[in-house]
Protein backbone atom coordinates (compact mmCIF):
# COMPACT_ATOMS: atom_id res chain seq x y z
CA UNK A 1 0.00 0.00 0.00
CA UNK A 2 1.42 3.58 -1.31
CA UNK A 3 2.15 6.22 1.95
CA UNK A 4 -0.75 8.43 2.22
CA UNK A 5 0.52 12.58 1.29
CA UNK A 6 -0.51 14.03 4.73
CA UNK A 7 -1.51 17.82 5.12
CA UNK A 8 -1.31 18.87 9.05
CA UNK A 9 -3.40 22.41 9.92
CA UNK A 10 -2.13 24.24 12.82
CA UNK A 11 -2.82 27.83 14.20
CA UNK A 12 -0.60 27.45 17.11
CA UNK A 13 1.89 25.00 19.37
CA UNK A 14 1.73 22.26 16.93
CA UNK A 15 2.44 19.83 19.73
CA UNK A 16 -0.15 17.11 17.90
CA UNK A 17 1.72 17.83 14.46
CA UNK A 18 5.08 16.85 16.24
CA UNK A 19 4.00 13.74 17.68
CA UNK A 20 2.35 12.45 14.83
CA UNK A 21 5.63 13.56 12.91
CA UNK A 22 7.28 11.64 15.20
CA UNK A 23 5.22 8.07 14.80
CA UNK A 24 6.31 8.55 11.19
CA UNK A 25 10.17 9.18 11.80
CA UNK A 26 9.60 6.16 13.80
CA UNK A 27 8.10 4.15 10.44
CA UNK A 28 4.81 3.63 12.82
CA UNK A 29 2.53 4.96 10.29
CA UNK A 30 2.15 4.91 6.40
CA UNK A 31 1.98 8.12 5.59
CA UNK A 32 4.41 11.44 5.06
CA UNK A 33 3.76 14.28 6.22
CA UNK A 34 3.75 16.33 2.80
CA UNK A 35 2.52 20.25 4.36
CA UNK A 36 1.26 22.12 6.78
CA UNK A 37 -0.90 24.84 6.70
CA UNK A 38 -1.52 27.50 9.02
CA UNK A 39 -4.01 30.52 8.91
CA UNK A 40 -1.39 31.80 11.51
CA UNK A 41 1.96 33.31 10.34
CA UNK A 42 3.08 32.88 13.89
CA UNK A 43 1.97 29.77 14.78
CA UNK A 44 5.26 28.14 16.81
CA UNK A 45 4.18 24.44 14.94
CA UNK A 46 5.64 26.27 11.89
CA UNK A 47 9.11 26.31 13.32
CA UNK A 48 9.27 22.91 13.81
CA UNK A 49 8.01 21.81 10.46
CA UNK A 50 11.04 24.09 8.88
CA UNK A 51 13.44 22.92 11.25
CA UNK A 52 11.83 19.35 10.22
CA UNK A 53 11.82 20.19 5.92
CA UNK A 54 8.24 20.27 5.74
CA UNK A 55 6.61 22.50 3.14
CA UNK A 56 4.75 25.28 5.07
CA UNK A 57 1.81 27.37 3.51
CA UNK A 58 0.33 30.54 5.40
CA UNK A 59 -2.94 31.42 4.43
CA UNK A 60 -4.65 34.52 6.19
CA UNK A 61 -8.50 35.04 5.92
CA UNK A 62 -8.95 38.87 4.84
CA UNK A 63 -12.30 40.06 5.99
CA UNK A 64 -12.93 40.77 2.38
CA UNK A 65 -12.81 36.68 1.56
CA UNK A 66 -15.95 34.48 1.86
CA UNK A 67 -14.51 31.20 3.19
CA UNK A 68 -16.00 29.17 0.97
CA UNK A 69 -12.84 31.18 -1.33
CA UNK A 70 -10.77 30.79 1.02
CA UNK A 71 -10.89 26.82 1.03
CA UNK A 72 -11.08 26.94 -2.56
CA UNK A 73 -7.38 28.66 -2.41
CA UNK A 74 -6.07 25.75 0.04
CA UNK A 75 -8.10 22.98 -1.72
CA UNK A 76 -5.93 24.20 -5.27
CA UNK A 77 -2.89 24.11 -3.09
CA UNK A 78 -3.79 20.49 -1.67
CA UNK A 79 -4.49 19.06 -5.05
CA UNK A 80 -1.43 20.39 -6.33
CA UNK A 81 0.72 17.87 -3.98
CA UNK A 82 -2.05 15.13 -4.23
CA UNK A 83 -2.66 14.98 -0.37
CA UNK A 84 -4.90 12.34 0.73
CA UNK A 85 -5.31 13.25 4.25
CA UNK A 86 -6.00 15.92 5.83
CA UNK A 87 -5.60 16.54 10.27
CA UNK A 88 -6.52 19.10 11.78
CA UNK A 89 -4.75 20.18 14.74
CA UNK A 90 -5.34 23.03 16.43
CA UNK A 91 -6.64 25.15 13.75
CA UNK A 92 -8.77 27.71 14.36
CA UNK A 93 -10.94 27.87 11.26
CA UNK A 94 -14.18 26.25 10.67
CA UNK A 95 -13.95 23.97 7.12
CA UNK A 96 -16.19 25.30 4.65
CA UNK A 97 -18.67 22.68 3.37
CA UNK A 98 -16.42 22.95 -0.22
CA UNK A 99 -13.44 21.53 1.13
CA UNK A 100 -15.34 19.20 3.74
CA UNK A 101 -16.93 17.59 0.01
CA UNK A 102 -13.64 17.64 -1.80
CA UNK A 103 -12.03 15.15 1.52
CA UNK A 104 -15.43 13.20 2.53
CA UNK A 105 -14.02 10.81 5.59
CA UNK A 106 -10.51 12.27 4.76
CA UNK A 107 -10.29 14.74 7.51
CA UNK A 108 -9.43 14.01 10.87
CA UNK A 109 -9.69 16.78 14.33
CA UNK A 110 -8.47 16.20 17.52
CA UNK A 111 -10.95 18.16 20.61
CA UNK A 112 -9.89 17.85 23.93
CA UNK A 113 -13.13 16.38 25.36
CA UNK A 114 -15.03 13.44 25.29
CA UNK A 115 -17.85 14.62 22.54
CA UNK A 116 -20.21 15.02 22.27
CA UNK A 117 -19.62 16.94 25.62
CA UNK A 118 -18.24 20.43 25.53
CA UNK A 119 -17.93 20.85 21.47
CA UNK A 120 -16.05 24.36 20.70
CA UNK A 121 -13.68 26.24 22.39
CA UNK A 122 -12.06 25.84 25.66
CA UNK A 123 -13.55 22.52 26.28
CA UNK A 124 -11.48 21.77 29.43
CA UNK A 125 -12.52 25.01 30.96
CA UNK A 126 -16.19 23.59 30.50
CA UNK A 127 -15.38 20.24 32.01
CA UNK A 128 -14.33 21.95 34.66
CA UNK A 129 -16.87 24.17 34.95
CA UNK A 130 -19.67 21.77 34.66
CA UNK A 131 -17.85 19.45 37.21
CA UNK A 132 -17.54 16.20 35.62
CA UNK A 133 -15.57 13.41 37.09
CA UNK A 134 -14.15 12.22 33.69
CA UNK A 135 -13.03 14.16 30.65
CA UNK A 136 -10.82 13.21 27.97
CA UNK A 137 -10.29 13.44 24.44
CA UNK A 138 -11.62 12.42 20.85
CA UNK A 139 -10.12 12.01 17.30
CA UNK A 140 -13.33 12.19 14.97
CA UNK A 141 -14.23 12.70 11.28
CA UNK A 142 -14.69 16.15 10.27
CA UNK A 143 -18.02 16.92 8.64
CA UNK A 144 -20.02 20.34 7.75
CA UNK A 145 -20.78 21.04 11.39
CA UNK A 146 -18.08 22.10 14.92
CA UNK A 147 -17.15 18.61 16.65
CA UNK A 148 -19.85 16.71 14.94
CA UNK A 149 -18.76 14.05 12.88
CA UNK A 150 -17.96 10.49 13.65
CA UNK A 151 -15.86 9.30 16.40
CA UNK A 152 -12.39 7.32 15.71
CA UNK A 153 -11.62 7.00 19.53
CA UNK A 154 -12.13 8.69 22.86
CA UNK A 155 -10.26 8.12 25.85
CA UNK A 156 -11.05 9.00 29.25
CA UNK A 157 -8.91 10.92 32.07
CA UNK A 158 -9.83 11.50 35.13
CA UNK A 159 -10.83 14.87 36.53
CA UNK A 160 -8.92 15.56 40.03
CA UNK A 161 -10.15 18.15 42.85
CA UNK A 162 -7.40 20.21 42.58
CA UNK A 163 -7.24 20.40 38.51
CA UNK A 164 -6.76 23.58 36.98
CA UNK A 165 -7.43 24.03 33.65
CA UNK A 166 -3.82 23.64 32.45
CA UNK A 167 -3.17 21.03 34.76
CA UNK A 168 -6.52 19.48 33.18
CA UNK A 169 -4.99 20.63 29.98
CA UNK A 170 -1.88 18.63 30.20
CA UNK A 171 -3.45 15.53 31.14
CA UNK A 172 -5.45 15.61 28.30
CA UNK A 173 -2.92 16.55 25.68
CA UNK A 174 -1.23 13.62 27.20
CA UNK A 175 -3.66 11.17 25.73
CA UNK A 176 -4.28 13.68 22.70
CA UNK A 177 -0.59 12.63 20.83
CA UNK A 178 -1.27 8.92 21.38
CA UNK A 179 -5.05 8.28 20.31
CA UNK A 180 -4.49 10.85 17.51
CA UNK A 181 -1.44 9.18 16.65
CA UNK A 182 -3.55 5.93 16.43
CA UNK A 183 -6.18 7.16 14.61
CA UNK A 184 -4.20 8.27 11.82
CA UNK A 185 -2.39 5.00 11.42
CA UNK A 186 -5.42 3.13 11.03
CA UNK A 187 -6.71 5.99 8.60
CA UNK A 188 -3.18 5.61 7.11
CA UNK A 189 -3.35 1.67 6.78
CA UNK A 190 -7.29 1.61 5.18
CA UNK A 191 -8.35 0.22 8.46
CA UNK A 192 -11.61 2.38 9.27
CA UNK A 193 -14.60 1.78 7.64
CA UNK A 194 -17.66 4.28 8.27
CA UNK A 195 -21.46 3.44 8.41
CA UNK A 196 -23.68 6.41 9.43
CA UNK A 197 -22.30 7.53 12.64
CA UNK A 198 -20.24 4.88 13.39
CA UNK A 199 -16.89 4.01 12.61
CA UNK A 200 -15.78 0.33 12.88
CA UNK A 201 -11.85 -0.47 13.07
CA UNK A 202 -11.22 -2.97 10.21
C1 LIG B 1 -5.38 20.54 21.41
O1 LIG B 1 -5.82 20.56 22.73
C2 LIG B 1 -6.47 19.99 20.51
O2 LIG B 1 -7.26 19.04 21.13
C3 LIG B 1 -7.28 21.21 20.18
O3 LIG B 1 -6.33 22.25 20.07
C4 LIG B 1 -5.17 21.94 20.84
C5 LIG B 1 -4.01 22.00 19.91
O4 LIG B 1 -2.80 21.79 20.58
N1 LIG B 1 -8.07 21.02 19.00
P1 LIG B 1 -1.47 21.61 19.74
O5 LIG B 1 -1.34 22.86 18.85
O6 LIG B 1 -1.57 20.36 18.94
O7 LIG B 1 -0.37 21.57 20.76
Amino acid sequence: MSKKKIAVFISGRGSNFKAILNEINKGTINGSIELVISDNPDAKGLLYARDNDIECAVFKKSKDCSRSDYFDKIISTLRARDIDLILLAGFMKVLSGNIVRAYRNRVLNIHPALLPSFPGEQAQKQALEYGVKFSGCTVHIVDESVDTGPIVLQEAVPVLDDDTEEILSDRILEREHIIYSRAVKLLCDDKLSITGRRVFIK
